[in-house]
């Protein structure tokens, strides 16, 4: 039975680190500053950004929160953007995904600073973590791998095997596993014999957004799982993986929930507390 990677207890410690480190900064005279722009009325999206607002607030960071409805015009929002990214008391910038379809989600991307771009989805700091001078790393992805270094995987010369191949996480992990000498291979949903890759990771990390499409036996033995999907069946929220069997085969494995989730709220405190330090210079 698989040992869990338990990203609740993960993310309170990196929080309670955090809120030390806050509290120093406002003392030297600078309160970390996070701007949330929401766009529409997406449900799932209001949850994320009402805890993110929660999050900043038990850590003592500034919180700036602008919610437009979802008839706003890419004019309005570049514009938005731009008063960010001028207002000194905000040092990170976050426009929740997806925007609607009325609005081009890169457009609105390049135009945050990036020096404020703490989700690092700008083409800056995505190119910036391929060439291995990271400066943001996204929330999601440096939350994966700060679970696997907790369970002290073993990353060099094993293969990796990254199913999707999104911007928010499948690219970018697929780097910080190459960046820890794995040998990578990103799959998705059109890789040919996917069961057959996958049998064949020391490490998987499954980022589809399809409920449980990993099977259990596709679980090499002893191998680390780390599970990004959050997929709602019925009133049930399952995973990519099909936790229960990979369980059984796994050495490691994240639960969805209670895993990754955690996790990248923590990593984007984080980064919204190293762009505040970039500012100290
Ligand atoms: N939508 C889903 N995940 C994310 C994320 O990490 N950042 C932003 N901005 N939007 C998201």
């Amino acid at each position: 039975m698989a040992e869990l990677m338990d990203g609740k207890a993960l993310a309170k410690e990196v929080k309670r680190a955090l809120k030390q480190e806050v509290a120093q900064l406002i003392e030297q005279g600078v309160t970390p500053g996070l701007a949330v722009v929401l766009v529409g009325e997406d449900p799932a999206s209001a949850v994320y950004v009402r805890s993110k607002t929660r999050t900043c607030k038990r850590l003592g960071l500034a919180h700036f929160d602008h919610v437009l409805p979802a008839e706003t015009g890419q004019a309005q929002l570049m514009a938005l953007v731009d008063e960010l990214n001028a207002d000194t008391r905000v040092h990170g910038i976050l426009v929740q995904l997806p925007l609607p379809n009325t609005i081009d989600e890169a457009t609105v991307l390049e135009r945050i600073d990036p020096r404020k771009d703490v989700d690092g989805f700008h083409p800056e700091n995505l190119g910036r973590l391929m060439i291995g001078e990271p400066r943001f790393v996204p929330c999601t992805p440096a939350g994966v791998m700060r679970l696997l270094d907790a369970g002290n995987v073993d990353y060099v010369g094993k293969h990796a095997v990254v199913v999707g191949r999104s911007r928010i996480v499948g690219k970018p992990v697929a780097q910080l596993l190459l960046a820890r000498h794995c040998t990578v291979t990103m799959a998705h949903s059109r890789t040919r014999d996917l069961d057959e890759v996958v049998r064949s990771a020391d490490i998987v990390v499954a980022a589809v957004g399809r409920a449980e499409l990993v099977k259990g036996d596709w679980i090499k033995p002893g191998a680390a799982v780390v599970d990004v999907g959050i997929n709602r069946v019925g009133e049930k929220l399952v995973g990519d993986v099909a936790f229960e069997a990979a369980a059984e085969r796994a050495a490691l494995i994240t639960p969805v929930p209670g895993g990754v989730g955690p996790m990248t709220i923590a990593m984007l405190m984080e980064n919204t507390v190293s762009a505040a330090k970039l500012t100290l210079g």
